[in-house]
């Protein structure tokens, strides 16, 4: 029987991407529980729904019967965690749902990982959790944790909690961190996609502050190729830094958009500065790269052009992912632009 992977927040960004890749290249069965809140969306997952190695269940890491039920139903032998909120400027707007999820959600799916004595939890987070950097130097996974919004605060608690587990009851669990993804499927919430839909409707592209602050970019797919590799190869209780080499400000960022899509820079707003805004992440990978043989493959200026030409290709998802909810949001966010 083939091996059962239960993957959380599968219908989001990184793990729809995930799904697709693994279900194109392994034969493993992946269960695929999401509470599909305003960032989940099932037709991100159109290509594999039939797929006979694919369940989906709609529902929440929070609750621990249901996960449970899950895992015993499928026969589910490990975990790979995706599910969180994700998103630092609703953070800043209302802490309470990235508690709720990104914490009290990972020590559910803890428990459960030693209640059912499952082979692994693969906890997915992110390079946030080391806080920013001035001008130089890189985040080690050694580089403690001082993170600095609601959002990062939520992903380092349920990192420690993760590693509480891993030293007090010897649960078998792995950490990735990951830096700043794009490509395809991207919530248009995020620098991006944001950027690149404004653009083609020549509406205002809003940069914070002074659009100096810097991320170090990775494709999605690549990130997807990390997680795999940790999964299969990586050992209990370590943690794993990814990233993709190559740091970029966010006015570079959103000038090469602008270039490709042959817009003008006067769409160029700048705007009122994110508070608590972190200057720069940049991620050491040496680690992943020395101990399980892993780099990134692809190119920001590839990545860019080929993410640029998804969103031209898919004005269908962009209008239905942009609904009313979107718009409150984005009225509440950036006011009447
Ligand atoms: P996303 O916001 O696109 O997707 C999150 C998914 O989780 C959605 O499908 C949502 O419905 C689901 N979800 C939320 N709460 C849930 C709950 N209680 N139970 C079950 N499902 C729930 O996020 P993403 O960008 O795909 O990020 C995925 C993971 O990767 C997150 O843990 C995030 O912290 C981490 N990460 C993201 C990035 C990035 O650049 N996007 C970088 C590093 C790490
Ligand atoms: O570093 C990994 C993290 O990357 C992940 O853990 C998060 O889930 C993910 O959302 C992302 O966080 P950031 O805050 O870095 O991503 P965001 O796309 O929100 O912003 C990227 C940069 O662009 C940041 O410096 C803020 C800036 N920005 C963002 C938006 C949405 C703008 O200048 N204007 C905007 O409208």
């Amino acid at each position: 029987m083939n091996e059962s992977i239960l993957v959380t927040g599968g219908a989001g960004f990184i793990g729809s991407c995930f799904i697709r890749h693994i279900l194109s290249n392994e034969d493993v069965n992946i269960v695929n529980l999401d509470a599909l809140t305003y960032a989940g969306n099932l037709e991100n997952l159109k290509s594999i729904e039939k797929n006979p190695n694919y369940t989906f269940v709609h529902g929440s890491i929070q609750n621990a019967e249901l996960v449970k039920s899950v895992c015993e139903k499928h026969n589910v032998t490990s975990i790979i965690n995706f599910a969180a909120e994700s998103h630092v400027d609703r953070s800043i707007m209302n802490a309470h749902p990235f508690i709720d999820t990104n914490v009290l959600g990972t020590l559910i799916l803890l428990e459960v990982v030693n209640e059912l004595k499952l082979k692994l939890m693969l906890h997915v987070s992110t390079d946030e959790v080391y806080g920013s950097l001035g001008e130089t130097g890189k985040f080690t996974e050694s580089t403690p944790l001082s993170p600095n919004s609601p959002y990062s605060a939520s992903k380092a608690a349920a990192d420690q909690l993760v590693l509480a587990f891993v030293h007090t009851y010897n649960t078998p669990a792995v950490i990735t961190r990951c830096s700043n993804n794009y490509g395809p499927y991207q919530f248009p919430e995020k620098l991006i996609p944001l950027m690149i839909l404004n653009a083609l409707e020549d509406r205002p592209l809003p940069v914070y502050g002074d659009g100096m602050n810097v991320r170090d970019w990775i494709h999605v797919q690549d990130h997807c190729e990390a997680i795999w590799t940790v999964y299969k190869t990586g050992e209990q209780g370590q943690v794993y830094n990814i990233g993709g080499n190559c740091e970029l400000t966010n006015i570079e960022i959103v000038k090469s958009i602008l270039k490709q899509l042959n817009k003008s820079e006067s769409l160029i707003k700048f705007i009122k500065d994110r508070p608590g805004h972190d200057l720069r992440y940049a991620m050491d990978i040496e680690k992943i790269k020395i101990k399980l043989g892993w780099s990134p493959k692809i190119n920001f200026e590839q990545g860019i052009k080929d993410t640029i030409q998804w969103y031209i290709n898919n004005p269908q998802w962009c209008n239905n992912v942009r609904t009313g909810a979107y718009r409150d949001y984005y009225k509440k966010q950036y006011g009447e632009m």
